[in-house]
């Protein structure tokens, strides 16, 4: 009896325990920091600030630092970097930029990415929100004036600037220049005598993130509960990236034209692409349904040529797939049989994957037929057209 009394007592203790560690845990994560490090870079200087940096955040415990760049590189150390979409700039407690430093200016990477802003604007999404800003420069040469000119576009947003001050000069080495100044860190990668960034300099820019981490953490939560409804409204599109992360969807890399043809062709807003089920240079299911052919391998060639469009698509809207406004219109044609008439069924492979990728965006209109014969020996051909940004 007594053993009995004792266990519940103890069973009740522990799910106390458990409560109190959980409440815990939910309130540590809402008030961590989530801090956005968004970068531009061509050959990796500013990746590798961007990296020390988020060090310097993380290290302040209670913010986490999310590295993301504007725009899809091709280079090997940057190709994995996630592209940030513009409305998730809304989301962050804290956003630092880096750049190059281009011709005393920041880049036209950047340049561009921040062009794309204005509703951003127009909603006051940015306004109150810490800003803090950092570059990769070769002699360094104008490396203040650039730091002011990203200033000028976080200042039109009502951003909160951080700058650096003189933290960390007593520590940094002084024999060899170095990319500090007030307004943020750079690094000088041509100044060959260490390799770069230097020591110093990843010491300097990680005490700036430690330091944009305090300021942020301070700030977070005060921006106008007005300015985060309205993005809300903006945020409830989806980020297309992250979509087809979640949905383990997997574009194939570009298929090489088979002709005297490009790939894509943008007219005004509307970016026009035709394809065939082409992987790796072959067709996949070649023939005609019903002879060669069954409906499942159409549905496979259809579900691939589609996934074909949309890596064009990527590559036409620069890397971003949220720079689509919507699908216009998908054209299938299949190599079918005289008698055939269930093209719509088939058909419906590919427009159900654009309305998965794209939500309401991916809804179209559609025309479908049937063909004697198609090119290259393909089950299936489509036509489709994008408006995009
Ligand atoms: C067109 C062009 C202009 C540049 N202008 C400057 C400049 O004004 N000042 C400077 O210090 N470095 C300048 N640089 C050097 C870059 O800032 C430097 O290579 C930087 O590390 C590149 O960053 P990334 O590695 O992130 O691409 C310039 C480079 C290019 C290609």
């Amino acid at each position: 009896m007594q053993i009995q009394l004792d266990m519940k007592k103890l069973r009740f203790l522990l799910i106390g325990v458990l409560s109190i560690l959980m409440i815990n845990i939910a309130m540590a994560q809402e008030n961590k920091a989530s801090i956005l490090v968004l970068i531009h870079s061509d050959n990796g200087g500013t990746y590798e600030m961007a990296e020390e940096l988020a060090r310097g955040i993380e290290s302040e415990g209670n913010a986490k630092a999310i590295i993301k760049q504007v725009k899809a590189s091709q280079n090997p150390k940057l190709k994995d970097i996630p592209v940030a979409s513009i409305n998730e700039l809304a989301t962050y407690d804290g956003i630092a930029f880096g750049s190059p430093v281009y011709f005393g200016n920041i880049s036209t990477g950047m340049s561009e990415f921040l062009a794309k802003t204005v509703d951003l604007w127009s909603n006051h999404a940015l306004e109150g929100k810490p800003a803090t800003v950092f570059m990769s420069s070769g002699s360094g040469a104008g490396r203040e004036l650039a730091m002011q000119s990203f200033w000028n576009s976080l200042a039109v947003h009502g951003m909160v600037i951080v700058s650096n001050g003189i933290r960390g000069y007593e520590n940094i080495d002084k024999t060899i220049p170095q990319g500090n100044t007030v307004l943020g860190t750079t690094s000088l990668t041509s100044l060959k005598t260490v390799e770069r960034p230097s020591q110093s300099e990843r010491y300097l820019v990680a005490l700036q993130g430690k330091n944009f981490a305090k300021v942020s953490l301070a700030l977070k939560g005060s921006q106008s509960a007005s300015a985060l409804h309205n993005v809300s409204i903006n945020e409830k599109a989806a980020d297309i990236n992250e979509v087809l992360k979640q949905k383990n969807i997997i574009l194939p890399s570009l298929p090489k034209p088979v002709g005297n043809y490009q790939l894509y062709k943008r007219s005004g807003n509307l970016v026009y692409i035709n394809q065939v089920a082409l992987k790796d240079g072959k067709i996949v299911n070649p023939g005609k349904l019903g002879v060669d052919v069954n409906e499942e391998q159409v549905k496979e060639s259809t579900r691939l040529t589609m996934l074909n469009v949309l890596s064009i698509l990527k590559e036409a809207v620069g890397g971003d797939l949220n720079r689509v406004k919507q699908c216009v219109q998908l054209v299938g044609t299949f190599n079918t049989t005289d008698t055939f008439t269930k093209h719509a069924d088939l058909m419906n492979t590919a427009s159900d994957l654009t309305v998965e990728v794209f939500g309401e965006k991916g809804k179209h209109t559609r025309n479908t037929s049937g063909a004697n014969s198609l090119p290259v020996g393909s089950s299936v051909s489509i036509q489709a057209i994008f408006e995009v940004e």
